[in-house]
């Protein structure tokens, strides 16, 4: 540089530290900046060099243009550790993004199951009725004969066991252990560990010798319903049974209760569904729970009443659906279930 003067200086520190400003932003390679640095700030540098030419300088501009000299060289030395960091990032970034499993692919090309039929009506059968004040309740599906029958008001000598089609277990004391034939049990166990007031639904799982057909599982399941209050009549138990199955099966669907028998309740009865073409499809059984089952499970008949009722879940969903065979709901053919 000819011109040494402080004014030329000072212009070219300026234009320096803008040039080197400029560089720096392109950079994008370590190799490259390192050479960068070596050329702003080495000792071969044009910093460098006006480090030398400050020789020629008076005192007082000496310093003052030395200041800036010194500022520039710091100005120089930052932009050059925030490139640094900025390349190290962009390192960084293209190393997590090369290790990163992209698994949207597999994704897209699985398709997506659902929730199983008769899961769904589960599930919509618990909602309505805890939309209804009830609480969900479970038991075990393997059962004692007490259970089962004996605290139901079955006695082993009850022809009602007949129908029930037990499947036993051999666990020491052989008919004594069974897979339990209803969920009718849950109802026993609930009351035994319960105070009253007691409304609680229980779905599950229950097992008979059935061969299956068209219309028999020999696995199926079933809900349970129990109310157990004071002023308990048959009338709560028709309203109950008729708000149930308009808010399951829609407002237009009405219900009625035929005479009937079981052990387990006074008076009882089955309880139809009406369909569009004017008749009727028989969905459960129910009734006012017996003074004797009450009284097995501890609870006074002379203050308590109760009503409870009982029907299969995977019948309920045969009849929504209009299915021909209660055996698809298990051969696991995803082309029938994936309509569901
Ligand atoms: N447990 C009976 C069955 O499986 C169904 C049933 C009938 C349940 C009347 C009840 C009831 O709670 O009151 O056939």
């Amino acid at each position: 540089m000819s011109d040494s003067s402080p004014s030329a200086i000072t212009a070219e520190l300026e234009r320096l530290a803008a040039e080197a400003t400029r560089k720096l932003a392109s950079v994008d390679e370590l190799a490259e900046l390192d050479r960068l640095a070596g050329e702003l700030l080495g000792k071969r540098s044009a910093l460098a060099g006006l480090k030398t030419s400050l020789g020629a300088l008076d005192p007082e501009d000496r310093r003052r243009v030395g200041r800036l000299l010194n500022d520039t060289r710091a100005e120089l030395e930052a932009a050059v550790t925030a490139a640094r960091e900025r390349l190290a990032q962009a390192e960084r970034r293209r190393r997590l993004e090369a290790e990163r499993l992209d698994l949207t692919e597999s994704l897209d090309r699985i398709p997506r199951g659902h929730v199983h039929l008769v899961s769904q009506a589960r599930d919509r059968l618990e909602d309505v009725f805890v939309g209804m004040g009830f609480t969900i309740a479970e038991g075990p599906e393997v059962e004692t004969d007490w259970y089962n029958f004996e605290a139901l008001n079955i006695p082993d000598w009850h022809p009602a066991r007949g129908s029930f089609d037990t499947l036993f277990v051999e666990l020491g004391e052989p008919e004594q252990v069974m897979l339990r034939s209803h969920t009718s049990p849950v109802q026993i166990r609930v009351m035994e560990s319960t105070e009253p007031p007691i409304y609680i639904v229980a779905p599950g799982r229950t097992y008979r010798a059935d061969t299956a057909d068209a219309t028999h599982l020999p696995a199926f399941n079933q809900i349970e319903g129990l109310v157990v209050d004071e002023d308990i009549t048959m009338a709560d138990l028709a309203g109950t049974i008729d708000e149930f199955v308009k808010a399951f099966f829609g407002g237009e669907v009405t219900s009625r209760l035929r005479p009937s028998y079981f052990p387990f309740t006074e008076p009882s009865a089955e309880f139809d569904i009406s369909t569009p073409d004017g008749g009727w499809l028989e969905l459960g059984g129910c009734g006012m729970v017996h003074p004797n089952v009450l009284r097995n499970c501890g609870v006074d008949p002379e203050r308590w009443q109760g009503f409870a009722f009982g029907f299969g879940i995977d019948r309920l969903a045969v009849m929504r659906y209009r299915l021909d065979d209660i055996r698809e709901l298990v051969n696991n053919d995803v082309r029938f279930l994936s309509q569901f």
